[in-house]
């Protein structure tokens, strides 16, 4: 049967206005996606500053009402998205943010709690596979609720890579990464297919080289982009704060779509306990379903190693 879902306010509250809760709230106003943005921070001044900053172009191109609140704001949201951490420093991998970041996410999610009345959650807060876990085991709402961004922003480089190797607009490619986001990211060959092709016969009809040796050079260059640009620029939050947008579409009005997001697997490919990005149908209540579609063995084996890595580290987190 259908399932009926009521229409929500459109509210949303973003927890965290650093760089990356602020470039979401601005990418939401832009796209029109939300009716209500509430920033949160501990730092009130600067979050009524990036909120005021955003505000006040709204009136020329967007409708959104946005402004900075509190928690008691989290009460009527369709979705609560928590940026709230402190970012990765250059050298750093994401997982060295662990109890730092744990502990932001446990003192958030006990002020999320006293005002949660419904929607879901949104986990942005590296390492994302892990906070997401926690939250949603300290949350304890039905499984998918409570979901992370996992290998979304992930899948978006990889498909930007594979596009620019092959010289054609992303929108021809698909494809999808699963695992760890970051360094336990898994590229799933056996299902990228272009302009529906599977793409090693698309490159023999078209004629272009396709080896594993320009494979490990795509998934090089997907995996290291984030380092890259903490090089480059000390943090990252456009590609996030567009690709949350992708999400919140789909949750606030009612657009369901399939994205490769981290939720607490059940069962899931042999895996419970853990959670990490997998194909999955996201709607208005978060993760509907997530796909038990087959991947090539090798895929497998790099999936499940990244699932012992959360886990050992998920089991050494003292909070
Ligand atoms: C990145 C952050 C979101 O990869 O982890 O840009």
């Amino acid at each position: 049967m259908k399932p009926v879902y009521k229409i929500g306010t459109r509210k949303v509250a973003i927890i965290g206005a650093g760089f990356v809760g602020a470039s979401i709230a601005y990418a939401l106003a832009l796209r029109n996606i939300a009716r209500e943005i509430v920033l949160i921070d501990i730092d009130k001044v600067k979050c009524d500053g990036e909120a005021k900053d955003i505000r006040h172009g709204i009136p020329i191109m967007g409708t959104a009402d946005l402004y900075a609140g509190d928690y008691v704001d989290c009460t009527d949201c369709d979705l609560i998205i928590i940026t709230a951490g402190r970012n990765r420093r250059q050298g750093e991998s994401r997982l060295d943010m662990t109890s730092e970041n744990a502990e932001i996410m446990r003192r958030v999610i006990d002020s999320v709690k006293k005002h949660y009345t419904r929607g879901c959650i949104l986990v942005i807060s590296n390492p994302v596979d892990i906070l997401t876990q926690k939250a949603s085991e300290w949350m304890s709402l039905p499984n998918g609720m409570v979901f992370g961004s996992g290998c979304l922003l992930d899948t978006s480089r990889f498909v930007r890579s594979v596009a620019d190797y092959l010289n054609l607009s992303t929108g021809v490619i698909n494809g999808y990464l699963v695992g760890e986001h970051g360094d336990g990211q898994v590229p799933v060959w056996s299902r990228v297919t272009v302009g529906g092709i599977p793409i090693e016969e698309y490159c023999q009809c078209i004629g272009i080289e396709w080896n594993s040796n320009i494979r490990e050079q795509i998934e090089t260059t997907t995996r290291d982009m984030g380092a890259e640009i903490i090089r480059a620029k000390g943090k990252t939050h456009y590609g996030i704060a567009t690709s949350v947008c992708f999400i919140a579409d789909a949750i606030m009005n009612q657009r369901p779509t399939i994205v490769s997001v981290s939720s607490p697997l059940m069962g899931e490919h042999g895996v419970r306990g853990v959670s990490l990005s997998v194909p999955s149908v996201i709607g208005p209540v978060g993760v509907q379903q997530r796909i038990r579609e087959k991947w090539a063995p090798d895929e497998y084996r790099r999936f499940f190693d990244a699932v012992e890595k959360v886990r050992g580290i998920l089991s050494q987190l003292e909070c």
